[in-house]
């Protein structure tokens, strides 16, 4: 009877304890507020500053308001046929896209070694969904971590150009670093998908 009780409070003291670090060791997990983080994410993803570039065809896109209608990039413009995004030999995006904006209204945009996106980062006509499980496949993100992807945005030259896009372009909304903590705080909250 006595040793029944003592193992049963030394069980007790067992759970309140496990329970105790689990509530210590993992982050407060709350899918609510990671949905809303995630929704600023993908307002910027699937914005045209940065979709345009990311599309899993061989073509760049012109859209958004700037372009009228959508349609794929005139002068004939592929990723290339060495898969590398740079376009074919003879028409590099570098043949017009160079280190900064044209100031000409409809000139190039440009930034530091301007080239598509590789197709498995698709984004254009993606869903929040499909964006949202894109970016956590390490198979289809470059090999990277949450916490490397949110720094890429953060860093990276040619996500930079969709906040400073040139002449008449409409920015992606918000900033690097806002998204950078957007995608920093869906991360902490369990990275949920809508
Ligand atoms: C013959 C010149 C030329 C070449 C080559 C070229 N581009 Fe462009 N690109 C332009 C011009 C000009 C614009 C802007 C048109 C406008 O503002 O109406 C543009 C715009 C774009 C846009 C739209 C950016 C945005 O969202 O506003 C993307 C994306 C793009 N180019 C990607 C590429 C890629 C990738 C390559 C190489 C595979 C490439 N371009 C090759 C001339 C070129
Ligand atoms: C001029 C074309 C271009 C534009 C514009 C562009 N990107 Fe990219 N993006 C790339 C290329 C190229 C890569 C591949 C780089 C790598 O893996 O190292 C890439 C990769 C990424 C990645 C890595 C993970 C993944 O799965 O996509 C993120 C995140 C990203 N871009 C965010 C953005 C955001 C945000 C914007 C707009 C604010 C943007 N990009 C605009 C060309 C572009």
């Amino acid at each position: 009877m006595r040793l029944a009780r003592i193992v049963l409070t030394a069980a007790a003291i067992t759970a309140a304890v496990s329970t105790a670090f689990a509530q210590e060791t993992s982050p407060a997990v709350d899918p609510a507020a990671g949905l809303a983080s995630w929704a600023k994410v993908y307002e910027v993803f699937s914005h045209p500053r940065c979709a345009n570039c990311h599309v899993e065809d061989d073509r760049p896109r012109w859209s958004g308001p700037h372009y009228g209608a959508t349609r794929v990039h005139a002068f004939n413009v592929q990723r290339g046929a060495d898969g590398s995004g740079f376009g074919n030999p003879g028409l590099r995006c570098t043949t017009c896209h160079f280190a900064t904006n044209s100031t000409v209204l409809h000139g190039p945009p440009g930034a530091e070694s301007w080239h598509l996106a590789p197709p498995e980062m698709v984004w254009f006509g993606k869903s929040s969904a499909e964006i949202c499980a894109q970016i956590k496949d390490p198979e289809r993100n470059g090999g990277r971590t949450l916490d490397e992807v949110a720094v890429h945005v953060r860093d990276d030259g040619l996500v930079a150009w969709g906040w400073n896009p040139g002449p008449g372009r409409e920015p992606a909304p918000g900033s690097a670093q806002a998204t950078f903590e957007a995608l920093s705080a869906w991360a902490a909250a369990g990275a949920p998908c809508p």
